[in-house]
């Protein structure tokens, strides 16, 4: 069904695949080679994939990467994660209804040795810190092991279909995430020192000082390293309402995934959860695969992610509510609406306050936690370690690159394979890309009605600095010692060339070029547009907004182009009055009506909030316990189940501790829950030397 595929798009090139026949609950349908079962269900409209054991309610998609199992389904009588298994012609999927079976044994499996293996370095994290740290230390002849458990390297930058922030020369800022994937990865596979196992998962590190690692996903294999280095990422908080486990609540990475990586749209009017940069970015991306974005909600009083990000979402034409929660999901098989109210400076929600929109999809995007529980393991048990990128501290992915070049350094020292230090210059350069948004200055636009001038609609101090490069005179200037200052133009308005490089190149879309060349009481105005071609024509009226998406008015299109280099970004021109043309920074793209609230709100009736989305432990089970006196969180979970699930207690343990904060229980009389290894779920037969292909669980 087409529709829910996405068949065109502005910076994806979208891959023509063979199509391939499989059966859902005994029903022809059709898949694209090579896709995942996942992706193939939700091109066919599919959302419900099982039904929880405990209660019988549906389940679905949740973090679309393997961490879950909340996406099980039967395919040709094994349980496998839809999210990670691909598809095969053929194949016979059936829902997983309650717990699934054992696969039968056919006969007893052959065991063979386990094969072991050593490493100067293992690199845990094929992402931005992984190879950047791997491309360090493969300039130098190091011999490493670098291990990633999907099938491309990049990490999240594969995601990423924006132009990044950070530094030019550092982190090869203005280059989408997508293109800096392929540059990393085409560099490290450069080194003949780096050796690169993809479909790789680590499972475990051991007081032997052994790591165990599902090789090409088939094979357990024993790595001795003589250094380690984890720059596993980080993986996405949760939150706790009324609903959250019903089909269409996703993170935000697994929406990004299905959108960008799977080409299909799992949703067509999609409300966000989360004002930081994963939920800003995810909102434009979802607007880019024209999937319509109904609100975005923020319970502090301002958005935590970059002005330019926020500004861009709101001149696109989507409300961002701040001090705003989540109060439901609502829905019986899959979200059909969601549930919002204000809330006081104490973070509770005001009566009277709620507000519902109809929406089929809501992405969550609150937080993320480090994935250091191998880098603690390591510690534990001396083995020399060290971290880098999300795992260690949560930040941009273009400090993530910088950390890893940085530790790349470091072990190269440490190994006596390098005399150089980390320069004092290097670290400067990581503080500022790491650095939250700063200050936000009022917007100044030139006072002139003649020549040419850029305008800048970027206010606020952040790491970037791509504008400064762009310009063929060098007339944009950023104090490259801290490139967190706002742009200045030192030209005058007849020296720019009018070559509209930095249009096309700000990250942000944060620029505009005012022409009043031709006819000084009608400028010109350049604005970026990284939509559809179909969506915009010449002689279009298009609404016209300025910096943060305040009506200007109506106007028509006179030009769409693009520059060389422009890298799939267009230009609109606009002929303007003069009252406004420099105050505008962009087109509508989504029209207001998709925004209103319904009629009436909705008032969820489930009968709590679910905490343990793996075992169905509500909040009030484990509130019972904390009122009883229990601070165990091992006790916890023998009574509850609570974090004994398939995800290893990552989704709930964090959502526990709130229960005791709420529960003014201070966090030093909490014992968290023993974690041991193995860390991800695998097929126990592995451990004895059997393949996958004839592993009984
Ligand atoms: S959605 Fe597949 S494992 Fe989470
Ligand atoms: S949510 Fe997975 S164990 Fe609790």
């Amino acid at each position: 069904m087409a529709q829910y595929r996405i068949e065109k798009h502005p910076i994806l090139s979208i891959p023509v695949r063979k199509e391939i026949q499989f059966t859902w609950q005994g029903q022809n349908l059709i898949a694209k080679e090579g896709e995942t079962i996942a992706a193939a269900l939700f091109a066919n409209g599919i959302h419900v994939f099982g039904h929880h054991p405990k209660d019988g309610s549906p389940l679905g998609i949740f973090c679309a990467n393997g961490q879950c199992s909340q996406c099980m389904v039967i395919a040709d009588g094994n349980p496998v994660k839809a999210c990670m298994e691909q598809i095969a012609a053929g194949m016979q999927i059936q829902p997983n209804e309650g717990l699934p079976a054992l696969p039968a044994v056919v006969q007893p499996p052959r065991l063979e040795p386990i094969a072991e293996v050593k490493t100067t370095v293992l690199i845990i994290g094929g992402g931005p810190a992984g190879l950047s740290a791997a491309i360090e230390l493969g300039k130098l002849g190091v011999q490493v092991l670098l291990v990633d458990d999907k099938s491309r390297l990049g990490g999240k930058l594969v995601l990423q279909t924006h132009r990044f922030f950070g530094s030019m020369k550092a982190v090869y800022a203005g280059t989408r995430g997508i293109d800096i994937a392929t540059r990393l990865e085409n560099e490290v596979r450069r080194y003949p020192s780096v050796e690169i196992w993809t479909k790789s998962t680590c499972l475990a590190v051991f007081s032997d000082k052994k790591v165990g690692i599902l090789r090409g996903g088939t094979a357990y294999t024993l790595v001795t390293p003589e250094v380690i280095l984890i720059a596993s990422g980080a993986r996405e908080k949760f939150l706790a309402f009324k609903g959250n486990t019903l089909p269409g609540v996703y993170g935000a990475g697994a929406f990004q995934t299905l959108v960008n990586r799977d080409l299909v749209r799992p949703a067509e009017k999609l409300f966000i959860v989360g004002g930081g940069n994963v939920g800003l970015i995810a909102g434009y991306h979802a607007l880019q695969a024209e999937i319509g974005v109904v609100g975005l909600i923020e319970a502090l009083p301002e958005c935590g992610g970059y002005k330019v990000h926020k500004d861009k979402l709101m001149r696109m034409g989507v409300p961002i509510y701040t001090s705003h929660t989540i109060l439901s999901a609502n829905g019986t098989d899959k979200v059909e609406s969601v549930t919002i109210a204000q809330v006081d400076s104490a973070f509770k929600p005001i009566p009277g306050t709620e507000k519902s929109f109809a929406c089929d999809a809501i992405l969550i995007a609150v937080g993320l936690d480090p994935v250091d529980e191998f880098y603690q393991k390591a510690k534990e048990f001396s083995i020399p370690a060290f971290v880098a990128g999300d795992a260690e501290e949560i930040a941009e992915a273009s400090s993530a690159i910088f950390t890893g070049k940085i530790r790349g350094l470091e072990i190269a020292h440490t190994l006596g394979r390098s005399a150089s230090e980390v320069p004092p210059a290097w670290a400067r350069t990581s503080a500022i890309l790491k650095s939250r948004p700063g200050p936000v200055y009022a917007e100044q636009h030139p006072d002139l009605n003649e020549g040419v001038m850029p305008v800048f609609h970027c206010n606020q101090e952040i790491p970037c600095n791509p504008c400064s490069g762009l310009c063929p005179n060098g007339l944009i200037v950023v104090d490259q010692k801290d490139i967190r200052d706002i742009p200045t133009f030192i030209g005058n308005n007849y020296s720019c060339q009018v070559c509209e490089r930095c249009v096309a190149g700000c990250p942000g879309l944060a620029i505009t070029l005012v022409d009043y060349r031709a006819n000084p009481e009608m400028p010109l105005v350049s604005i970026p547009y990284e939509f559809s071609r179909e969506l915009l024509n010449k002689k279009d009226l298009v609404t016209v907004l300025g910096t943060e998406g305040q009506t200007l008015g109506s106007l028509e299109i006179v030009d769409l182009h693009t520059i060389p280099d422009s890298d799939r970004t267009m230009i609109a021109v606009v002929a303007s009055p003069l009252a406004i043309a420099t105050a505008i920074a962009g087109i509508r793209i989504q029209e207001t009506p998709i925004t209103q609230p319904m009629r009436q709100y909705v008032h969820h009736v489930a009968d709590d909030t679910i905490v343990c989305r793996c075992e169905h432990v509500t909040a009030g089970e484990i509130r019972s316990l904390i009122r009883q006196g229990y601070r165990d969180m091992n006790e916890i979970k023998t009574v509850t189940r609570a974090c004994m699930g398939a995800c290893g207690a990552k989704t709930c343990a964090s959502l526990i501790h709130r229960l005791f904060r709420e529960e003014n229980v201070p966090i030093n009389e909490v014992t968290d829950p023993s974690k041991r290894p193995i860390f991800m779920e695998v097929p126990l037969g592995l451990f004895a030397g059997e393949t996958k292909k004839e592993t009984h669980s």
